[in-house]
């Protein structure tokens, strides 16, 4: 793939006010379970981006009716059960499911397609083939589905099975917000009470938004010999029926940590994020900031339990001072070591990130690919088994890197290019597009001066 190169500057100070495009796992939540309802739902500040569109071209091959209207998006649900059972014919009817780029798509469709027996292929782009889904085969096997793969990894081919699918106990050997929502999706077509143990807290929204469409959703952390477990536990409902949907989707924390980021390195920045995502299990990075010396307000609004909290943050450069990462923070800001390591760059001492071993499967080998990056522009960083091991508080010289066709590195990359000593080039930086389409423009907006370029 031969994207457009992102150029950035040093020595402008980020200044200003901002909205964030929709969260991204709720975007993908929203227009799956909606999908899923009885009737209409309704959302406002979906994001518009690679990844969600590939959910919403996964549903219309589906059948699925949706609209879309600049970001409001409506979708009209019809239990999935019933809409396959129209579509069933003729005999053998074979979905081909393109996900795109998106693990969310494939790992969650999966779940309410075995949920629903549906005959089809779930496939993707090549760096789609590369990520695990064994993790999702096995238990899904458990509970009855019928999937091949070859090596564990997509194109993934479901073969109806009988309904309903077993409950099962299923132990999670890693925390992943995306097997447990695959399960849980699954565990709406099992015949009984659906229980998933996880090693840390993942993000929590598919029990948020279930909980809100009708569903019994029970979370609890627990004591295992000393270790913390989070166990949640589903009942499907008895008429197999989900309330539509009316939200306003909050803006994207994960969205907002590049800016956040940039703005605490630039000498002379102070923003304002307005309307951002606060959920608990994904604002690890905000308690790890604070603690480095990060000038970081929260402005959290009143809401319902289940409703996701939002609220304002105020951000201003800081002097950032070295830390440590590890445990249950590692998964509360799974997302965001891209972004993390940049600040880390910037801060004074040594940073040391440790139980991190499952940055190696996301869109790139992040481990692998933030050392490789950071060392280009001059950052002292090693590599270890499970996460690394970094020198910050010298100055960054600036230079060429690569996206490695990773969103979240692209973003960091460019962010660490507004206060190094010359430019940053991220070769192929334009895959940014796949979760935050605006990122150029709201960083030009906010006073940086930043291109694309062929
Ligand atoms: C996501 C969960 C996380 C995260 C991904 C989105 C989700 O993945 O990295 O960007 O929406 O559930 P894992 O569950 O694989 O950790």
């Amino acid at each position: 793939m031969d994207g457009l190169n992102l150029i950035i500057s040093p020595g402008q100070a980020l200044h200003g006010t901002i909205s964030l495009p929709g969260d991204k796992s709720i975007s993908h939540r929203a227009a799956l379970f909606a999908a899923l309802a009885e009737g209409e739902s309704h959302f406002e500040n979906f994001l518009v981006a690679g990844v969600t569109e590939a959910m919403l071209g996964a549903l219309e091959s589906l059948g699925i009716r949706w609209e879309l209207t600049g970001t409001s998006l409506s979708v009209e649900g019809k239990c999935l059960e019933r809409l396959l059972a129209e579509r069933r014919e003729p005999e053998n009817c074979f979905y081909h499911l393109d996900c795109g780029n998106s693990a969310t798509t494939m790992r969650l469709l999966a779940g309410a397609l075995a949920a629903n027996s549906v005959t089809a292929i779930l496939d993707g782009t090549e760096g789609l083939r590369r990520r695990p889904m064994q993790r999702i085969i096995d238990p899904l096997r458990q509970m009855g589905a019928k999937i091949e793969s070859v090596n564990g990894k997509a194109p993934l081919v479901f073969q109806a099975a009988p309904l309903p699918l077993r409950a099962i106990n299923y132990q999670m050997p890693v925390a992943s917000a995306q097997i447990k929502s695959c399960l849980l999706l699954a565990g709406l077509g099992a015949n009984g009470t659906t229980r998933i143990t996880e090693p840390g807290p993942s993000r929590d929204h598919t029990e948020r938004m279930l909980r809100m469409m009708g569903v019994r959703v029970q979370s609890q952390k627990h004591l295992d010999q000393g270790t913390p477990r989070y166990e949640t536990q589903l009942t499907p409902p008895a008429n197999s029926r989900l309330a539509p949907l009316q939200l306003k989707i909050p803006g994207d924390f994960s969205a907002a940590a590049f800016i956040i980021v940039g703005a605490l390195i630039t000498p002379g920045s102070e923003l304002v994020l307005r309307n951002v995502g606060l959920n608990p299990t994904r604002t690890g990075l905000l308690d790890v900031l604070q603690e480095m010396g990060g000038r970081i307000e929260v402005h959290q609004e009143p809401a319902d339990q289940e409703h996701e909290p939002s609220g304002n943050i105020i951000v201003k450069h800081s002097e950032l001072y070295g830390t440590n990462v590890d445990g249950s923070r590692v998964v509360r800001m799974i997302d965001e070591f891209p972004a993390f390591a940049v600040a880390a760059a910037f801060a004074k001492g040594r940073t040391l990130v440790k139980e991190a071993a499952e940055l190696r499967h996301k869109e790139s080998d992040r481990i692998a690919s933030v050392c490789q990056e950071l060392r280009v522009l001059g950052v002292k960083v090693d590599e270890t088994s499970d996460g690394f091991s970094l020198q910050g508080g010298n100055p960054l010289k600036g230079g060429e890197v690569h996206s490695h066709t990773d969103h979240r590195l692209a973003m960091s990359l460019a962010v660490a290019g507004l206060a190094s000593e010359a430019a940053v080039i991220v070769h192929e930086g334009d895959i940014f597009r796949e979760s935050f389409p605006e990122f150029v423009e709201t960083l030009q907006g906010l006073g940086a001066q930043i291109d694309e370029e062929e």
